[in-house]
């Protein structure tokens, strides 16, 4: 019955846009307004994509509350923290374009927080010279999206939501299309003159997550593994320093860095303002990598809270101050009886996001393979080797409206292609095959046994022993996965199958990382090792396996090489 009801559902398109958050959006409405049609089908529930969840602001480089500031320094700090293996094309891309990014969001109606003479309010992130987060609460992403929907359908984009892409179709080695299943499991055919992938990242490899489950599981990695696309940085996940970890079922949920950047205080069981051991200057607003380090040492040192986490404590500040500012994370523990403005809140570190992910060219996000693009956290480049908080936001603006201009000029010479009903009816069969595979293994299972397994051997810690323990489950897990059911629970299913790739990269990348730099911590090689490893690790697929290797990173230009140099005075103490 599916296979009949997908001829029904061939859709055409000049572009097709996998992924209905901010990338994906932002690209969409660039395209439809240089003449493009174009069609965004999203994994989510309409409006719920993973953009949603993030939290605690976007960066620019206004100089609304400290004027020294500017986008160089901006660019600076973002290659400092991202340990120097970032594209410094697409830094100095992102820190440049950022205001622009938020004047276009004030035009189209956000609501970000003000200072009372009617500035944008900036406040302070982990690792920032200067404050330069603008936001509404720790809405800020969920804000972005309903401005970009309501813009979205002011010019009627169509969009498909609760659309799982299982696989790219390819004619003559090049990208012509997608194959799909909707949320009734029926069979869709997609045909584009160019496909985009911004699908998010993959910090569902992992069981402790600020991701949901059924979110940035690594489904557009494999797309883009599978079609010939490079990866890059695997090895690069970000542990965020505050997860919850109490109660049991909000293990992993996000408590935004804005907590600390309004002045939160991390403690451990002996009531010890830890940081001062860690990171004197910065204390708790410094690189998430470092902060998340310090907690897990605490905890193993024995000085961790009873749910094995940390204090978190922004009680000094007043109750009304903290609910104009942090409104979600307060209302979040009001529900769960803990009233943040007089109690502590019990923390520990979280997968939160991919720095890694396909390899593009910086110019025009163009993946390698023709036809295929990619843009957002599902690429590598902008952040190196850790992320700066909120640079994010700003990334999936700059760049879906970058690439949504560069694609437009490609496909409007080009013709539409014609699908290959062969190539067709050979994944369709798969879908169809997966879709009456009823019985075996508890998919769910299986794809939290993989989540636990990558937590407990290539998370905050990592050492040859662990890494190699993790290949020889994948290598177990690949087999095993022919006995999971797929029927009803075919997302589930695919969403293992794609972890499966994204864990694999992983793992590999951070084995042949042997050094300690920015998020990837190797017990085992504890020291930063420029004179080798200041390279980018690649892995793209050779007769059927994962093949490695080095590449040189870009020299940074002068003009920045001089701020790098520079030692800012960090003004933290300004929230003291
Ligand atoms: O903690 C946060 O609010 C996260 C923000 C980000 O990752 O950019």
């Amino acid at each position: 019955m599916a296979r009949s009801r997908a001829q029904d559902a061939l859709k055409q398109t000049d572009v097709l846009i996998i992924g209905a958050g901010g990338a994906g959006l932002r690209a969409a409405i660039e395209l439809h307004d240089n003449g493009i049609n174009v069609l965004i089908v999203g994994k989510s529930k309409r409006k719920d994509a993973h953009t949603v969840m993030a939290a605690g602001g976007i960066n620019a480089a206004l100089g609304t509350m400290d004027p020294e500031d500017n986008w160089r320094i901006h660019a600076a700090d973002t290659l400092r923290e991202g340990q120097m293996i970032n594209d410094p094309e697409l830094v100095m891309g992102l820190c440049k374009n950022a205001p622009s990014a938020i004047k276009e969001l004030e035009k189209w109606g956000i609501q970000f927080h003000r200072e009372p003479d009617g500035r944008l309010t900036q406040r302070f992130f982990g690792a920032h010279t200067y404050r330069r987060t603008c936001f509404y609460g720790d809405e800020t992403g969920k804000e972005i999206i309903r401005v970009l929907n309501k813009e979205v359908e002011a010019r009627k984009i169509p969009m498909l939501s609760e659309m799982y892409i299982t696989c790219l179709l390819k004619k003559n080695k090049r990208v012509i299309g997608a194959l799909g299943i909707d949320a009734n499991n029926d069979l869709c055919v997609f045909a584009a003159k160019a496909v985009v992938l911004a699908t998010g990242g993959h910090s569902r490899c992992y069981s402790m997550s600020t991701s949901r489950f059924f979110e940035n599981t690594g489904d557009g990695i494999a797309l883009g593994f599978e079609a010939g696309a490079t990866l890059m940085d695997m090895e690069m996940v970000q542990f965020h320093p505050t997860g919850m970890v109490w109660p049991k079922n909000m293990e992993g949920t996000l408590v935004s860095e804005a907590v600390r950047g309004e002045g939160g205080k991390l403690f451990n069981a002996k009531n010890e303002r830890f940081m001062k051991h860690y990171d004197p200057e910065r204390m708790e607003l410094g690189p998430r990598d470092k902060v998340a380090r310090a907690v897990i040492a605490e905890i193993l040192a024995g000085r961790g809270t009873r749910h094995n986490g940390v204090w978190l404590d922004i009680t000094h500040r007043p109750a009304s101050y903290l609910k104009a500012r942090l409104f979600g994370v307060y209302e979040r523990y009001k529900k769960l009886g803990i009233d943040i403005t007089k109690e502590r809140m019990e923390v520990a570190p979280t997968a939160h996001y991919s720095m890694g992910g396909i390899r593009v060219n910086p110019k025009n996000f163009s993946t390698g393979v023709p036809g295929l693009f990619a843009i957002g956290e599902i690429t590598g480049g902008v952040h190196g080797g850790n992320r700066l908080g909120g640079n994010s936001l700003a990334e999936i603006l700059v760049y879906g409206r970058l690439i949504g201009k560069v694609i437009a000029n490609t496909v409007k010479k080009q013709k539409q292609p014609q699908l290959a009903k062969e190539g067709i009816n050979l994944h369709q069969q798969e879908i169809v095959g997966l879709l009456a595979k009823n019985k075996g293994k508890n998919p769910v299972e299986f794809k939290k046994s993989i989540q636990h397994m990558m937590w407990e051997n290539a998370g905050v810690f990592r050492d040859i022993k662990r890494l190699n323990k993790g290949l020889t489950f994948l290598t177990r897990a690949r087999k095993d996965l022919e006995k999971v059911r797929a029927g009803k629970d075919v997302r589930e299913y695919l969403d293992s199958r794609a972890l499966l790739v994204a864990c694999e990269a992983i793992l590999r990348s951070a084995l042949m990382r042997k050094e300690s730099r920015a998020a990837h911590f190797r017990t085992d090689y504890p020291k930063r090792n420029d004179a080798v490893w200041k390279v980018n690790i690649v892995c793209k697929k050779v007769n059927r396996q994962m093949k490695l290797a080095k590449v040189r990173i870009k020299p940074v230009p002068k003009a920045l090489r001089a701020i790098l140099q520079k030692k800012f005075k960090p003004i933290h103490h300004l929230l003291e």
